[in-house]
């Protein structure tokens, strides 16, 4: 039994809450493979006889939708973006993830708070502005960060979705087509990644192999981090 960590300050009924389960987070840009990932993970960890939860970016009840709709009108300008993101994420801490938490579960989060960071970041706001809006943030027992270098990711997203406008971050570069702009906007997003990864002690795999490497050396790391002692 442990209580929750938090980045930064917490609202103080999230404080002092005691936590049995683990939070694990897989880290990494559009189309990298994390859902891929996850899927193998869960099933892995529930023939183990662990509960699993998973719990996904702009996935809330709450602004899910609303996050969709802007991004399909594409209404949304950085701070506003990164404002419904920090409330997606609110809206699952206090309703899926530490319930899950305190439940005992293992908690899978496709993707985390880095993500606002990394993409609030290179749309233009200050570091430390999104650092200190998303510190409510309990610190994740592992953060395993998918790297993959970007002309592995151009083939592996033009092989399977193809490539929209978000991911190809088309409201940065407006005047390219939607390849280039694919390839500025998601060099940027990983160059800032690697800082993140540097700043919070990531867990970096090597994502550019095949989804059964992958999935091996995801799996070390996730049994090392749930097993490991928490007293
Ligand atoms: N290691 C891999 N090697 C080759 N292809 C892969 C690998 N991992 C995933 N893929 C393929 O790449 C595509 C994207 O994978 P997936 O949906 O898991 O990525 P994602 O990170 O969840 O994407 P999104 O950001 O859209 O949620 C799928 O077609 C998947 O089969
Ligand atoms: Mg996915």
């Amino acid at each position: 039994m442990k209580s929750l960590s938090f980045y930064g300050a917490a609202p103080a009924y999230l404080e002092n809450i005691a936590i049995e389960g683990k939070l694990i987070v897989v880290e990494g840009t559009d189309g990298v493979g994390r859902s891929t990932q996850i899927a193998d993970l869960r099933a892995w960890l529930e023939v183990q006889g662990y509960a699993v939860a998973e719990t996904g970016w702009t996935r809330s009840k709450l602004v899910g939708k609303t996050i969709d709709e802007a991004k399909s009108g594409h209404e949304l300008s950085p701070l506003t973006y990164t404002l419904l993101y920090a409330c997606d994420f609110a809206d699952r801490l206090e309703k899926e993830i530490i319930p899950a938490l305190r439940a005992g579960y293992v908690v899978l989060a496709d993707r985390y708070i880095y993500t606002a960071m990394a993409r609030s970041v290179v749309r233009g706001l200050e570091p430390a502005y999104v650092r200190s809006l998303i510190s409510f943030a309990p610190k994740p027992d592992l953060v395993v960060y998918l790297r993959v270098d970007v002309n592995t990711l151009a083939r592996r997203v033009l092989l399977s979705s193809g490539i929209n406008y978000w991911e190809a971050g088309k409201d940065r570069h407006p005047g390219l087509d939607i390849y280039d702009s694919f390839m500025a906007y998601q060099s940027q997003i990983l160059n800032e990644f690697e800082r993140i990864a540097a700043e919070f002690q990531f867990h970096v795999l090597d994502a550019s192999g095949p989804i059964e490497m992958v999935q091996s050396r995801l799996r070390e790391a996730v049994s090392r981090a749930i097993s490991a002692k928490t007293d």
